[in-house]
């Protein structure tokens, strides 16, 4: 039995995984803020452990760690925080937007793996942050979510060169149909968007199968391998 934490798990591409991961028999531990939106989960998902808690919030992720045990196979950082919607230019970004940004995207999953890392180094497990383009591209308006992409991705690479054993990807799921995209584009219809399960779940599973050495990586193109 495979024993995998995802964070943001109640709506978009973490429940998304957490619906495909389900059906691969992993023992599932889902997090998110809305307890109504959780609760739901849970009729659909009855094995899986659910918790209720912002991941910005230190009393829930020491929650996380206990419900979690002394063994993680996977850890999945998908939590997110986009900013103010409509996006604003960096400059109009107040600095206590940009701080709840970095909170929850780059602090909030630092945290949760220093808590995280003896359970997975005893299974020799993976941890997975999920990115985004916004990471390594520079596209108006999308600066704080971007910068906090790209420290995401830099404690990824950080904590696979300091835990030999423990495999780290970040992980790019490209454009979703998802409540946080439409945040991103307000009143614009992404109808042609993807859904989180058509390319960017078939993809992270087909990377997790293949198991390649620690890096950055784009869902899609193990989707197309898996075509
Ligand atoms: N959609 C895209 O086009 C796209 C593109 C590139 C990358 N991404 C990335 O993909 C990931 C998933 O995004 P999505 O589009 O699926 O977003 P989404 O539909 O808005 O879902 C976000 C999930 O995270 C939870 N969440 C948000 N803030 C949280 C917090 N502080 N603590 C705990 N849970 C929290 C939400 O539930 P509650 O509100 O109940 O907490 C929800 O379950 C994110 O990392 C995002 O940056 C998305």
């Amino acid at each position: 039995m495979t024993r995998t934490l995802i964070t943001g798990a109640s709506a978009g591409l973490g429940r998304a995984l957490g619906r495909a991961l389900a059906t691969r028999r992993h023992e599932l531990i889902l997090t998110g803020r809305d307890p109504a939106r959780l609760a739901a989960l849970h009729a659909e998902l009855p094995e899986a452990t659910l918790i209720a808690g912002d991941v910005a919030d230190p009393a829930h992720r020491a929650a996380l760690a206990t419900a979690v045990g002394p063994e993680l196979d996977l850890l999945i950082h998908n939590a997110s925080l986009l900013g103010p919607s409509p996006l604003v230019p960096l400059e109009r970004l107040g600095s206590e937007q940009l701080r709840q940004i970095l909170e929850v995207n780059v602090v909030a999953p630092a945290a949760l793996t220093a808590l995280l890392l003896p359970a997975l180094h005893r299974a020799a497990g993976t941890i997975v942050t999920i990115s985004s383009d916004a990471a390594i591209e520079h596209y108006a308006g999308w600066g704080g979510y971007g910068a906090s992409k790209a420290a995401l991705d830099h404690l990824a690479g950080t904590w696979a060169a300091e835990n030999p054993g423990v495999r780290a990807y970040a992980i790019d799921p490209g454009d979703m149909r998802t409540a946080m995209h439409q945040a991103a584009f307000p009143g614009e219809d992404i109808s042609d968007r993807p859904l989180p399960e058509e390319i960017a779940v078939p993809g992270i599973l087909a990377l997790l199968d293949n198991a390649p050495p620690s890096g950055r990586y784009r869902a899609a193109d193990f989707t197309e391998e898996t075509r």
